[in-house]
């Protein structure tokens, strides 16, 4: 039982506004959540709060990308990510964004505090610069060859071929993803955080039990390799907050996010009524623990408790970094299906199975984690199917058929019984120090125990047998005070199973300490099926949708009929001229594995051969294609697919499905030959 009752304050890393809800990012929201779910039951208040990060560079173009402004994006994308971790049971007391008045405002405290107190330091920077665009290049939207290594086609920060990390000034070849134009040296007034200043503080707050022991060990080689100070402005055109008193320059995304944390609280307080303050001046006496992934370590453990400090606020009680999720082994794929987004595992699974397998899988520490489908089948379907719902289905009937649904007004194996509710203080521990797996593995050794009871009773032969009804209402009796049990331990990780439990129980509540009394002489409703098997077919569906989803996104030639696609903005005939439209021969055509509407099409221009994705397997054989002649647009840039570099395009017109037709040149036309 909880000696004192405590005060938290609990985060989850604040999604990107810019891309959907996938099961990486739920490793995350399930953990924290069963985190917070598990202290609310233990009776400790608990807040639990996060946001959409709205602001930075790939929101502001992406809105572009779709016509729509950056607020008109975040806005839909903040009611999608809500409905998604809605239907996973994400409980958040409050969620909100970091594009907001309350963000503002405590941006601009945090700043100035940090500026008049000497933080702050400006200076002219070098950046390499989109003249066609107008704006400063962040280092993901340039590419060119590799420095060290001549790969072609590399990102302006590192080589995926050597992995050798560079500044993007060094690329050979630079070119803007944006525009495509060859990027220009610009300089420009920066305004940087002087992490320096903090350097003892923090060497002192990494070590004092803050933090995991791999995080601490990382950030000793940080503190070998210097702390250097922290670029915190972007020049317009940028989607954030302008920096007092610097016009045009606006914070770096990644100041204001984390204090979207600060935000969303102080947004939840004045919906509550509760005191801000005491959660965020230095001598707090409440707790807060943010939950992150190990790739925003550096952001978490080094800014944000300088930035804090700095500010004259309260810094956290810990950071706890997880690990990344795995499917079947492997980095999530977009080709294998591996790659699911939380709707789309919505629309085939139940949540509750994802978020008990989670919690079966996560341990403290920051190490990866496995998504293997056949375990994920095998263990929901043998560990809560076949252990904790089929001890309620087995004792449930005989309650009901027999004794008119009445439990027996005293609990016949008290030491059973007991020796459940004492398991609950190891199973509190594990919780509390985020040993969810070793919790699962306790509480399954219990469901055994349970099952074992009910084999050695056989209350289903004792019914037949004539005078021993009341036994069979006693061993019902405990089977279900056992279950009843095993859900309060479970509760934090299957809320929606339950709800459902407390229902058909006839309970208010599973609050972890009421289970130390066993429900005697008490009225339980009929038992309604708690949870379905994990079907193989659901999750093959799953991963088919996925792989859909990705082709879906892929843009093919032909456009759909004008009814549903506006002819789009009047060019001159300048723009026209500049596609170059020349006869191809198609030399080879094939199916390409992992993709439902690609063909391969390698292209002769007369000398010249092409690689080109076409999205007309729909309409061709691929044997049906070879020699015949087609149009392309021999001077697009190459596109790098996923299946490979696209090198142009093929022309096709038509409704689409069977009906799609590429353009074929009269007989007589040569490979080469520029079509007018
Ligand atoms: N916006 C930043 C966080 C700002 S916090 C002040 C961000 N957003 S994110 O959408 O990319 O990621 C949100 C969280 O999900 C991060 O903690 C990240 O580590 C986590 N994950 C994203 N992909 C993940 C996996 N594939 N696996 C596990 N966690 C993952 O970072
Ligand atoms: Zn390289």
């Amino acid at each position: 039982m909880p000696a004192e009752k405590r005060t938290l304050l609990v985060t989850s890393a604040l999604p990107y506004a810019n891309g959907s809800i996938h099961l990486g990012h739920l490793v995350e929201y399930i953990q924290t959540d069963i985190w917070v779910r598990f202290q609310k039951s233990r009776g400790h208040d608990c807040v639990y709060v996060c946001a959409d990060d709205a602001h930075g560079t790939p929101i502001m173009l992406r809105a572009r990308q779709e016509g729509i402004t950056p607020e008109e994006l975040i806005a839909r994308v903040a009611v999608e990510h809500q409905a998604d971790f809605a239907d996973f049971l994400i409980g958040f007391d409050n969620y909100h964004s970091t594009h907001s008045p309350e963000n503002r405002e405590l941006a601009e405290l945090i700043y100035t505090r940090n500026r008049d107190a000497g933080h702050i330091e400006t200076r002219t920077i070098s950046q390499l610069y989109d003249p066609e665009k107008d704006m400063f290049l962040p280092d993901r939207f340039i590419r060119g060859t590799c420095p060290r290594c001549g790969a072609p086609d590399q990102y302006g920060d590192a080589c995926e071929r050597c992995g050798a990390t560079y500044a993007p000034t060094e690329l050979k070849n630079p070119v803007s993803v944006l525009s495509g134009a060859t990027p220009v040296e610009k300089e420009s007034l920066h305004y940087f955080f002087k992490l320096s200043d903090f350097e003892p503080m923090l060497r002192e707050w990494t070590r004092a039990g803050h933090l995991q022991e791999e995080v601490v060990n990382k950030l000793n080689e940080w503190f070998e390799q210097g702390l250097r100070e922290w670029d915190i402005s972007r020049d317009a055109p940028y989607f954030g907050f302008e920096i007092p008193d610097a016009p045009g320059k606006y914070f770096y995304v990644w100041l204001d996010a984390p204090i979207g944390y600060i935000a969303s609280f102080k947004n939840y307080c004045a919906r509550t009524g509760t005191d801000f303050e005491r959660y965020w001046k230095p001598d707090s006496d409440t707790e807060l623990y943010h939950f992150i992934g190990k790739d925003i370590v550096y952001f978490h453990a080094l800014f944000w408790p300088a930035m804090l400090e700095g500010a004259g606020f309260r810094t956290p009680t810990a950071v706890w970094a997880h690990g990344f999720l795995t499917v079947d082994g492997h980095k999530m794929s977009k080709s294998r299906g591996t790659f699911i987004n939380a709707r789309t595992y919505l629309e085939h699974l139940d949540p509750e199975y994802l978020r008990y397998y989670f919690a079966a899988k996560l341990g403290s520490g920051v190490d990866d984690i496995d998504l293997n489908l056949d375990d994920f089948i095998q263990r929901v379907n043998s560990d809560l199917v076949g252990k904790v719902v089929n001890i309620a289905s087995r004792c449930a009937g005989f309650i009901h058929k027999k004794f008119g649904g009445r439990l027996a007004a005293a609990c016949a194996e008290p030491a059973l019984y007991d020796e459940f509710v004492a398991a609950g203080e190891r199973i509190a521990e594990l919780y509390e120090a985020r040993e969810f797996g070793r919790a699962i593995r306790d509480i399954m050794a219990l469901a055994d125990r349970a099952n074992q009871y009910i084999d050695e009773k056989k209350p289903w032969v004792l019914v037949k047998e004539a005078g021993r009804e009341p036994e069979v209402q006693d061993v019902c009796s405990v089977g279900l005070n056992l279950f009843r049990v095993l859900m309060t331990y479970l509760a934090p990780v299957l809320p929606a199973l339950a709800d459902k439990t407390c229902d058909f129980l006839n309970l208010g509540a599973l609050h972890w300490d009421e289970r130390g009394t066993p429900l005697t002489d008490h009225h339980i409703d009929r038992f309604k099926p708690l949870m379905t098997r994990v079907e193989r077919e659901a999750v093959d569906a799953v991963l088919e949708a996925s792989k859909e989803d990705l082709e879906k996104a892929q843009p093919v030639a032909p456009a759909g009929p004008l009814a549903e696609e506006p002819v789009a903005e009047t060019i001159g005939f300048e723009d026209f001229a500049k596609i170059d439209l020349r006869v191809a021969r198609i030399v080879e055509a094939e199916a390409v594995p992992g993709a439902d509407k690609l063909l391969r099409l390698t292209l002769d221009l007369g000398g010249e051969t092409r690689n080109v994705f076409a999205g007309i397997k729909s309409a061709y054989r691929p044997e049906d294609l070879k020699g015949r002649l087609t149009v392309m647009v021999a001077n697009l840039a190459p596109r790098k697919m996923r299946f490979g570099v696209s090198e142009g395009m093929v022309l096709a017109a038509g409704p689409g499905g069977k009906d799609l037709f590429i353009l074929e040149p009269d007989q007589g036309a040569q490979p080469g030959m520029r079509v007018k």
